[in-house]
């Protein structure tokens, strides 16, 4: 059944990407409630492979903060989370519990590094995008941002887990004075082909 016009605004037509943020914290119960949306979209073989930092703590910014590029520094400092969206390059390690009706499902990947990376990248980039849309549908405001330094964010909260970073988003309640004009969107007919 189709959402109702008032859904379909907060999902797409009138979500923006925030770059200023009120006062208005999120809360943990918030964090968990978006993350438990996400997880139900879809990935290949089941494998949810994205993984997630959520920095909500000063000092956590503070560490985040040499990783980000100029533009995005004090906007990033000001959201009340920023979440790294990142992968397991392993992920395959958890298809037993993920994708247990097939049990050869680790063996498609664990030989063969190229498709494993393809896949956690496919899929985490996936699992990020769920995120945003998830989130707007709690109620909560985005910010996405690739403008920061991967290898930095790697080694100030990654590299323990082995875990790749993906893009950064910014999270918390957006202040609609300023969002930058909406950029134009290409219409049905300049991008689609019907086959
Ligand atoms: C993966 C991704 C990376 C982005 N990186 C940045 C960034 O580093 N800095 C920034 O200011 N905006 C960044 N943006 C924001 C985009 O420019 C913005 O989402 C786009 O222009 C659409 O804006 P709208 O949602 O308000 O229509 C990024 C968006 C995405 C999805």
């Amino acid at each position: 059944m189709a959402l109702d016009p008032s859904a379909l605004d907060a999902l797409f037509n009138e979500a923006r990407t925030h770059n200023a943020w009120t006062d208005q914290k999120v809360t943990d119960d918030e964090l968990r409630a978006v993350f438990d949306l996400m997880k139900m979209g879809p990935t290949s073989a089941n494998c949810a492979p994205a993984r997630f930092v959520f920095i909500r703590t000063p000092e956590g910014k503070e560490k985040l903060k040499p990783a980000l590029s100029g533009g995005n520094t004090d906007k990033t400092m000001a959201a009340p989370v920023t979440v790294i969206v990142a992968h397991d390059p392993h992920f395959y390690d958890h298809l037993y519990k993920l994708f247990p009706h097939n049990a050869d499902a680790k063996s498609w990947f664990s030989g063969n590094y190229t498709l494993a990376e393809e896949t956690a990248f496919r899929n985490g980039t996936l699992q990020g995008a769920y995120f945003i849309m998830a989130a707007r549908a709690l109620g909560l405001d985005c910010g996405p941002m690739s403008g920061f330094d991967k290898s930095k964010v790697e080694s100030a909260f990654l590299w323990d887990r082995g875990w790749k970073c993906n893009f950064l988003i910014n999270l918390g309640h957006g202040d609609p004075a300023a969002v930058f004009p909406r950029g134009p969107r290409f219409n049905f007919d300049e991008v689609s082909v019907l086959a």
